[in-house]
């Protein structure tokens, strides 16, 4: 046990990820499940060795400079776009997440969207709640089939390849784009990796699983929104702004694509104009994780990977 070493977990989180830090070091735990504003995170951040951080939570050089003992950064999340890895990475900050432990989970949202919006589910619960159900009907609600149609995934990593697999129910067709080659995917799926234009032209449901970065923000936008089919539907469960929001609701408004399932949005958790007004597109909020087994064990790697880092071990996932 080391109190001389302070760690600050900037929101509440799953108790287990607070029990293993306790047992070693201080514990400046904010208890409320609301971010701190930027102001009192560097202020609080003054004092810290380590921060266990949210993705809502901005960790950019402006907060890096506010923590003169910080060693490392250790995002309670897969993905790490909220934080200035370089800069971190400069100032010699270790910066870590916790991959794996939420691919499986996250997949099976994904297709949960993808089944919700192609089945119509949310229209027809409004239908149900609302009373206006009459009867079976043989034209309600008339939705698309998935057996043997073309899945195209964006980001064959992990949360893409485990979409990818979980097709096989359905004997899909498996395309995808990265840049490297995912040879499992292709042994396995007989899955092809192709141009991203080749994949919008082609596929019939196409999911994305990229990291935000300044080469995948708006990657999909007006000019790719117009090479899908219009009998096509787009799924994001990775980060908002790889889409232009407002080039997509006015491709949902137009039908020039036929729906969209989302679980991040470009300004989070705001929703640009127009988007909870249509009915071809189902809105979670950023739950692609939540099962109480993946966040626990979320939890606990964030905590892990601080303890290891201060006690200078090597990180159970570090990014830099
Ligand atoms: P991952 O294993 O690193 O997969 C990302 C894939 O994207 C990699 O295979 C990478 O392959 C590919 N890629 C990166 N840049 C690319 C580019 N410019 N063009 C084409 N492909 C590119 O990550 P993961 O664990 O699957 O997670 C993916 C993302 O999902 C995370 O970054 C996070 O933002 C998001 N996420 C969201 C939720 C949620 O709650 N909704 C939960 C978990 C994760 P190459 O390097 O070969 O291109
Ligand atoms: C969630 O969005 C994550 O990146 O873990």
């Amino acid at each position: 046990m080391d109190l001389d070493l302070r760690v600050l977990v900037t929101r509440k989180i799953p108790e287990i990820g607070l029990k293993i830090l306790q047992k070693h070091f201080e514990v400046d735990a904010n208890p409320e499940s609301e971010s701190l504003t930027a102001p009192a995170l560097r202020q609080r951040l003054a004092r810290a060795d380590a921060v266990l951080c949210l993705l809502t939570d901005r960790i950019d050089p402006a907060a890096i400079d506010a923590a003169p003992n910080l060693k490392v950064i250790s995002n309670h999340a897969v993905g790490y776009d909220n934080i200035d890895v370089p800069y971190a990475t400069s100032k010699n900050i270790a910066v870590c997440n916790t991959p794996g432990v939420l691919t499986e989970a996250t997949a099976d949202f994904a297709w949960a969207l993808l089944m919700s919006i192609t089945r119509r589910i949310p229209e027809g619960e409004k239908l149900m709640r609302s009373g206006e159900f009459h009867g079976w009907d043989p034209l309600m609600l008339l939705g698309a089939d998935l057996q043997g149609k073309t899945l195209g995934i964006i980001g064959a990593g992990r949360i893409g390849s485990a979409m990818a697999h979980r097709s096989t129910g359905w004997q899909m067709k498996v395309l995808y784009h990265s840049r490297s080659t995912n040879t499992e995917l292709e042994k396995a799926l007989n899955a092809r990796r192709v141009a991203l234009e080749e994949l919008l032209q082609t596929a019939d449901f196409i999911s994305i699983h990229l990291p935000l970065t300044a080469e995948t923000r708006h990657l999909i936008n007006k000019d790719t929104l117009q090479m899908m089919n219009p009998g096509a539907y787009l799924i994001n469960t990775a980060r908002g702004a790889i889409i232009d929001e407002a080039a997509l609701v006015e491709a949902l408004e137009k039908k020039t694509i036929a729906g969209a399932g989302l679980d991040v949005y470009e300004y989070e958790p705001k929703m640009v104009a127009g988007l909870k007004d249509l009915q071809n597109v189902i809105l979670a909020p950023h739950i692609g994780s939540a099962t109480i087994d993946t966040r626990n064990k979320m939890a606990s790697i964030a905590a892990e990977n601080i303890v290891r880092v201060l006690n200078g071990e090597p990180a159970l996932s570090q990014v830099n």
